[in-house]
């Protein structure tokens, strides 16, 4: 027996390992269940008492041997693999990895919807290319109103436009549907502007849309005061200004208190104390009939604001076009904003 085991321990220490396939048998070879190893094991019982206390441990050292031999083996050649794949495959993303980020405008549009969600506004999205109807005629656009001029619409043909505006969803929401409506519309708008720090051919617009039995003005405007003391902090005030949209009556533009400067005056205000944010106002009793809902039961409010425009304020960002021009060094700063 004490033969075997060194020559088996031996046999072990001497075997040359090159790849993993003779490492594989290896293991076949010495551990497996019909390995010599069990072959020792099953020997044992042969053994004479006063011996088993040595035998024993001979073939457990032999057994930590084996095994460790094979351990080693395994790794040296999975790691051998690895090396061998990534050698040469230069499309690889390097190491370390760089972490992404939320887009800053994709983090100020969630932080609109979910201030919004927090009230039973759900979240609806419609086409970016619309036709006339949709994007204008039934929000109450008079034929020739300037809107629809070339100047500001990209149209595609006859019949199809890029959207110009997010309130043509509340036309799609009303069309399908039954009131009552809670609804937040985010999405991309078109406009046919050149381009500067302050406009551009394309931005993003988040509209809102509440219509039930009975809802008025003052509903409009606490949902509003809700709104922005939750994005721009407690101590925020609104104020309406009267202003039109066709599609709503009485119409508005709201400010908000300039939580730069807390109101003191600065050059982001332009020392008024009171930054525009939105439009908004009572939904027009005619978008209403064009959408099919019964205008002497149901009422409510509508409101549009731009993106872009609450995140350059919140990040105090004084171009526009950075939000698309793809720069990391730009886009890497808001990593920890919301975090
Ligand atoms: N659609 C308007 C715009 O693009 C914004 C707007 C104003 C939307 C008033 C509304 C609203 O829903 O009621 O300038």
């Amino acid at each position: 027996m004490r033969d075997r085991i060194k020559n088996l321990l031996d046999k072990i220490e001497q075997v040359n390992i090159e790849n993993a396939e003779q490492a594989e048998q290896f293991r076949l070879e010495f551990l497996s269940k019909k390995g010599e190893l069990n072959n020792l094991f099953a020997d044992f019982k042969n053994v004479l008492n006063e011996d088993k206390k040595e035998i024993g441990a001979l073939i457990n050292q032999l057994k930590e041997k084996g095994q460790a031999k094979y351990e080693n083996l395994k790794e040296a050649f999975a790691s051998n693999n690895a090396e061998e794949e990534n050698k040469d495959d230069y499309t690889k993303p390097g190491y370390p990895y760089q972490l992404g980020a939320l887009h800053p405008l994709m983090i100020t549009r969630q932080s609109i919807i979910s201030i919004f969600e927090r009230i039973g506004f759900t979240v609806a999205s419609g086409p970016e290319i619309e036709d006339d109807w949709h994007n204008f005629s039934a929000l109450n656009f008079p034929e020739n109103h300037p809107a629809r001029d070339m100047q500001d619409t990209f149209f595609i043909n006859e019949k199809f436009a890029l959207r110009t505006h997010t309130s043509s969803v509340q036309v799609r929401l009303m069309e399908n549907g039954k009131p009552p409506f809670r609804s937040l519309m985010p999405g991309r708008v078109y406009r046919n502007e050149a381009i500067s720090a302050r406009a551009h051919c394309f931005f993003h617009q988040v509209e809102g849309l509440y219509i039930d039995k009975n809802v008025s003005f003052a509903d409009m405007k606490q949902t509003l005061l809700y709104f922005s003391k939750e994005m721009f902090g407690e101590q925020t005030k609104i104020r309406l200004r009267p202003s039109y949209f066709p599609f709503t009556e009485p119409s508005a533009e709201m400010d908000v208190s300039c939580f730069i400067c807390n109101a003191k005056g600065c050059n982001v205000c332009k020392y008024s104390g009171w930054v525009e944010i939105m439009g908004c106002g009572m939904v027009d009793p005619a978008v209403l009939q064009n959408c099919g809902i019964d205008a002497n039961q149901y009422s409510g409010f509508a409101f549009g604001m731009g993106i872009e425009r609450i995140a350059m304020l919140k990040y105090r960002v004084n171009d526009l076009r950075l939000f698309s021009e793809n720069d990391v060094r730009f886009l890497k700063q808001f990593q920890a904003a919301d975090e």
